[in-house]
């Protein structure tokens, strides 16, 4: 009888290894992962927190990627503690990890008739803080074609210009996620510049 009860723990241990084997954590990682200089595609952004989505939007980087098809979709998420530390103090920590993918648009399948939805990934970009790595604190990364890892985009790209001149908190596009501009605009931390629009 007493061998019953000391087989209990270790068959719950065996079960809780077996649930971490298969290599993806449980919970999904706020902490950027490097390879030298080389980020990895953060695998599980869907399961972050969803800030927004923009329809067309027309500024830059991926809007380029297919001028004759429908206006496409993006979508932005942030990493869940660095939301949370946003709800707290209005700005962005250290190690926060921002994804936008873009996403084309459909509008005719299944029983649909109006309207658009999303369909496949055309792009995903990431954009990371971290003040010790980088100059300026900030870095840009694109996952073309589903790579598993890729290295800052350089420091002369238009990305690092715009978002630093136009976004509304830190580096960020605030000002097009309508509930953080709210929080921002209560802690005092939108840039002046976009107060005044
Ligand atoms: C001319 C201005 C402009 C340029 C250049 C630009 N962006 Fe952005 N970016 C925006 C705007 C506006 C948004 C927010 C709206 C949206 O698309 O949802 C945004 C949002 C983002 C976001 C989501 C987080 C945030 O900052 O709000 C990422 C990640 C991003 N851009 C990556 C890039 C990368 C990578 C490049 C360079 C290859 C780039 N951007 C170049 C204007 C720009």
């Amino acid at each position: 009888m007493q061998k019953i009860w000391l087989l209990i723990p270790i068959v719950a241990l065996c079960a809780g290894l077996d649930l971490r084997l298969p290599g993806q954590p449980l919970s999904p990682s706020d902490q950027p992962r490097f390879t030298g200089d080389r980020l990895e595609r953060p695998g599980d952004y869907r399961e972050w927190v969803w800030l927004s989505s923009g329809l067309g939007m027309s500024y830059g980087p991926t809007s380029r990627a297919d001028p004759g098809a429908e206006a496409p979709f993006d979508n932005v998420f942030v990493t869940p503690a660095a939301y949370r530390a946003f709800l707290r103090t209005g700005t962005w920590p250290d190690q926060t990890m921002l994804v936008l993918e873009q996403r084309v648009s459909e509008s005719r399948g299944s029983i649909n008739q109006q309207g658009h939805y999303q369909g496949e990934l055309r792009a995903m970009e990431v954009e990371l803080k971290d003040q010790r790595r980088f100059a300026g604190g900030w870095a840009f990364f694109s996952f073309e074609r589903g790579a598993s890892s890729a290295v800052p985009i350089p420091r002369s790209a238009s990305c690092y210009s715009c978002h630093a001149q136009h976004g509304a908190v830190d580096n960020t596009f605030v000002q097009f996620y309508p509930t953080l501009v709210e929080i921002a605009r209560q802690k005092g931390t939108l840039k002046p510049a976009a107060e005044a629009r």
